[in-house]
């Protein structure tokens, strides 16, 4: 039997041949592909779609399970060559090395203590927990017994995790007595007792110890060092369908709740693999980092299971890039002698308003390929990334994808196609995009501009949106029929690259976060001297985008700090990340008729723009333009 190997491209011909072969043959391509995997049985069909429906089945009655995959197939060949580096918040405690026959143990322990608390095959677990490697054994513990894992970012409020956990109805919390962030220490568990008050659905919760902060355990409340105490390191892994589902992780939608989604074992197991080894171009002996956390899909699949599919070393940071200061990663970079880093154009921005002196005192000569997601990459940070870290000599592959697409979309491979400054150039193998025009017609040849969408199916598209499969159909497969939309827009050059120009809807990139408006204005709207507020993306130079809300108050004369209230509304309702970095006071929103803000205007003036609003006369209210503007 082949390899999968043998579907890397090497060389621009190869990606140019797989390319074909993936698009006019997808169902042998990808059939080819999955078999390099070990099934416990083969699939009967390999695809069956309907994007009306919308429906989508990949491997269909294949058996598997994905811990297999990542753990039990590499113990023959590499059983010491370790999974999991990881490197702790503070750099003077240790690093650890953990091997692939370690992480098998660990997580098959693991696994039978979920056992222990009746969590059976298609329970929900939640995972609140901070960057440790008990995070990614917990994750590939409940994949091994069949259960559902949620990954809930420890950065969200108490509020946001409750929304979370009551959604799916997870049976059980995973969680940490707190986690360290740089300089600080964040009482993770007073967060969750607060979110466990409204979630009747945990039976109960496991609590790794961290920070040793004192902490009070509630009824049904036990550590995690107690609970594997005495465990049988034997856990057969559950057999699962293809189809069956592997994971919730919850994303920002323009208006609304979070969106569940939900991908399943079989075809993302395939993709995020192949998208890892092709994009990144892996070798065994690499030390791959990717600097995202666990509770985004970049850390998915990305830390977990493409480099643990892949038989990778995956390195695990728990800290931040500035501390003890700046020079965090590139120290990191030289002590591990890191040959993929993989991180956000916000970080890289951050880093470059330091002195390239933090940089240079470190040896980056290890590194082989960089990379970037989560938003676009201006020219300048690029360049800063390609000269100072990559010393001109490492590809940059600049990755487009989403929570939605499992896997990367539109890259380079490093090293194998060429890459191109603020382009996310080139489909990956399998995929097909297209540029649409407003009525929904493909936009043929190069050099043109339009909305992104996806033609074709891909083995790690979402499934649905849990517990609400019609929400799922309107947001992706509503408005374009026949399409995946992705709510981006994007660019050609003459060449065919893709540059992705932005969000089509309410959804803003601040940090590389997804993060709706709709939510915030929620948030603060719950406050009782608030009116009504609007809030919109404006450019900002680090973080990419930065928000501003615009609110009404009801009494203007209240005497307490609203910015400051405001912010405390949302930090609780949503997480600090969700913070405007500006609080406008108007005495009223730019409105049509139908009662409708117009945002557009909003977002001008946000933007810095003081005349040119465009055609303002379908406004109720044109002269409150000039009242914000006085002010702003
Ligand atoms: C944006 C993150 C430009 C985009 C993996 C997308 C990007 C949203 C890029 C998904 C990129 C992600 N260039 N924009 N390389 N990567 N985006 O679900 O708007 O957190 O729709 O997934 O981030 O964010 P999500």
């Amino acid at each position: 039997m082949k390899k999968i190997e043998n579907y890397i491209a090497k060389n621009i011909n190869e990606y140019n041949d797989l390319y074909s072969k993936s698009i006019n043959h997808p169902e042998n391509f990808w059939s080819e592909i999955a078999s390099t995997f070990s099934w416990r049985n083969k699939w009967t069909k390999t695809l069956e779609y309907d994007f009306n429906k919308p429906e989508f089945k990949w491997f269909l009655n294949g058996k598997l399970n994905i811990t297999e995959n990542c753990l039990d197939r590499h113990l023959e060949e590499n059983p010491n060559k370790t999974a999991i580096l990881f490197e702790p918040n503070d750099p003077n405690k240790e690093t650890q090395k953990i091997s692939y026959k370690d992480l098998h143990q660990r997580v098959c322990v693991f696994a039978n203590v979920l056992k222990s608390k009746n969590v059976e095959k298609g329970d929900r677990v939640c995972i609140y927990m901070p960057m440790v490697p008990e995070l990614t054994i917990a994750v590939l513990a409940c994949a091994r017994i069949g259960a559902v894992h949620s990954v809930v970012f420890a950065g969200f409020s108490s509020t946001a995790l409750a929304a979370r956990i009551k959604d799916s109805e997870c049976k059980i919390l995973l969680t940490a007595d707190g986690s360290f962030r740089g300089s600080k220490v964040i009482d993770l568990k007073s967060i969750v007792d607060e979110a466990l008050l409204e979630c009747d659905s945990i039976e109960s919760t496991i609590v790794f110890k961290r920070t040793g902060s004192n902490v009070k355990m509630n009824n049904n409340e036990t550590w995690w060092h107690n609970e594997i105490e005495d465990v049988s390191d034997y856990c057969e892994a559950e057999e699962m369908d293809s189809e069956d589902m592997l994971f919730i992780l919850y994303t920002s939608g323009s208006t609304g709740k979070p969106k569940g989604m939900v991908h399943s074992c079989g075809g993302y197991m395939v993709y995020s693999t192949y998208t890892f080894l092709n994009v990144f171009q892996y070798q065994s002996n690499d030390i791959y980092w990717c600097t995202a956390d666990i509770g985004w899909i970049t850390g998915h699949s990305y830390i977990v299971y493409g480099p643990l599919l892949a038989g990778a070393t995956s390195v695990m940071f728990e800290g931040v890039p500035s501390y003890p200061d700046y020079s965090r990663f590139w120290n990191i970079v030289e002590k591990h002698k890191i040959t993929h880093f993989y991180t956000a154009p916000t970080a890289i921005r951050a880093l470059a308003k330091h002195s390239v002196s933090l940089v240079e005192s470190n040896d980056l000569s290890s590194l082989k390929v960089l990379g970037t997601v989560g938003e676009p990459i201006n020219e300048e940070a690029w360049n800063w990334y390609d000269k100072n870290i990559g010393k001109s000599k490492c590809p940059i592959v600049d990755t487009w994808w989403q929570t939605e697409t499992g896997g990367i979309m539109l890259t380079s491979l490093a090293g194998v196609t060429k890459d191109k400054p603020t382009f996310a150039t080139k489909p990956m193998i399998g995929i097909q995009p297209v540029l649409l025009d407003k009525d929904g017609k493909e936009i043929l040849g190069y050099d043109k501009e339009g909305i992104l969408a996806i033609k074709y199916p891909w083995p790690s598209i979402a499934r649905t949106i849990y517990g609400n499969h019609q929400r799922y159909k309107n947001v992706y497969f509503t408005a374009y029929p026949g399409y995946y939309f992705p709510g981006d827009g994007a660019l050609t050059d003459s060449e065919g690259n893709f540059r992705i120009t932005g969000r089509v809807d309410d959804v803003v990139i601040v940090s590389g976060h997804n993060l709706g408006t709709a939510p915030i204005e929620d948030a603060i709207n719950l406050h009782e001297n608030v009116v009504e507020s609007a809030v919109v993306g404006y450019p900002h130079e680090i973080k990419g985008n930065a928000l501003r809300a615009f609110v009404i108050l009801l009494d203007e004369a209240v005497i307490v700090d609203m910015e400051k209230e405001i912010k405390e509304q949302i930090s609780k309702t949503i997480g600090p990340i969700a913070k405007p970095d500006i609080i406008q006071i108007v005495p009223g929103l730019p409105k049509i008729r139908s009662g409708k803000i117009m945002r557009r205007i909003l977002r001008k003036i946000a933007s810095g723009e003081k005349e040119n609003f465009g055609d303002i006369s379908t406004l109720l209210n044109p002269e409150i333009v000039k009242q914000i503007l006085i002010k702003a």
